[in-house]
């Protein structure tokens, strides 16, 4: 009989204290065992601040965003007092969805099942034919609050009830993003992609440090001065940024990535900010299951009137074709770690730091976990 191998023997076979020079990546049954999927699910999505939505999306009493996190319907929804709230998506009465739409405004929360009622605060108003029930408080049976907060023109939540602040987490990026000005750029336009490869998988990809760039993604290679590109790894955020020069050859690429720096940020664990002048692209890369993630792009720009349209549509055509290189090749790394030939790979010294920052992140979070296994209440 083959014995298998414990969850802490997989977690003790990552050494998160090597120096980047001696480190190697975490090893590939972190990417396809679903005994770790499912503890990331409690112990780094349960516990960490998520992007669920955009500010303006919420900046009116009434108006609400939905998402799943983790496998929990969540809702933000603005309150008459002005008060930006977060619940739980789930009917207190048979857990049936209450909102149901991805955004929009509402005067009530009214739940499609059976019919109960709930106002933009959570608080439960009414149930019909609910008469002659005994024992039963109204004020307790409201939709279960979790943490909310909005930073520049997004909106986080967490939903551990003894989460630091946003500002505490986020940490350093908060200021390092501060002069690029995000606040002033408008929504354009989402893309989702679903991959067929771990999330971790997306996110190793995208912190490379460039060291795909130049073989894979040969158009925006051209825009890039790969030998200035630049990596710093502080807090739980890593920013990657290159100067940019122009090509003639990759016109398309040229014309819609502009400005003197290209700025990659990603914050741990799966949120990534792509500016340009006048640009800038998002990533939200969630896991579906062990081996398949949803990455949503949320594309915006400076100038979203009607005249720009077409170039903010050949800007977006433009990422398209990166994201299709990376997806391509993300889906062969799946198969590959799935492969008896591997177990798990070095790191260059020059290029992936960023890599080693998010295996060092998730090592801390997932032993932690483990160490103090979160109880199903
Ligand atoms: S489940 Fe919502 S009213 Fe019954
Ligand atoms: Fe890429």
């Amino acid at each position: 009989m083959i014995r298998q191998i414990s969850l802490e023997e997989i977690l003790e076979s990552y050494n998160d204290k090597a120096a980047l020079s001696e480190a190697s990546t975490i090893p590939a049954p972190w990417y396809v065992d679903p005994r770790i999927a499912e503890l990331e699910n409690l112990t780094v999505f349960s516990k960490t601040w998520q992007v669920i939505g955009r500010a303006d999306q919420v900046s009116k009493a009434g108006q609400f965003v939905t998402a799943t996190l983790a496998g929990e319907p969540i809702v933000a929804v603005r309150g008459t007092d002005g008060q930006l709230r977060a619940f739980y998506n789930v009917c207190r009465h048979h857990a049936a969805k209450v909102v149901t739409e991805p955004c929009g405004s509402a005067s009530i929360l009214h739940c499609p099942y059976h019919g109960w009622n709930y106002g933009l605060d959570g608080s439960l108003k009414g149930m019909p034919e609910f008469d002659g029930v005994k024992n039963f408080e109204r004020q307790e049976n409201g939709l279960v609050p979790i943490k909310v907060e909005t930073w520049e023109v997004f909106v986080l939540v967490n939903l551990d009830p003894e989460a630091k602040r946003l500002e505490d987490f986020l940490a350093g990026l908060v200021q390092r993003c501060q002069p690029l000005g995000l606040g002033k750029l408008h929504f354009f336009e989402r893309k989702v992609y679903d991959i067929a490869c771990n999330w971790k998988v997306f996110v190793d990809n995208y912190l490379d440090g460039g060291y795909h760039v130049p073989h894979l993604h040969k158009a925006l290679s051209s825009v890039l001065d790969y030998k200035q590109y630049t990596i710093e790894i502080e807090d739980r955020y890593c920013l990657q940024s290159s100067p940019m020069v122009t090509s003639d050859e990759h016109a398309a690429t040229s014309n819609t990535r502009k400005g003197d720096r290209a700025w990659y940020f990603w914050q741990y664990p799966n949120f990534m900010i792509n500016c340009y002048e006048g640009y800038m692209d998002t990533n939200l890369v969630l896991p579906l299951d062990v081996d398949h993630c949803r990455v949503i792009f949320d594309f915006y720009f400076s100038d979203v009137s009607e005249s720009r349209r077409e170039y903010n549509t050949q800007s977006i055509a433009v990422g398209d074709r990166v994201q299709d290189e990376d997806l391509g090749i993300c889906e062969d790394v799946q198969r590959g770690l799935k492969s008896r030939a591997y177990g798990a790979g070095r790191l260059s010294v020059r290029r992936e730091a960023g890599e080693q920052l998010f295996h060092q992140l998730l090592a801390g979070d997932l032993k932690a976990g483990i160490a103090h296994p979160v109880a199903a209440d």
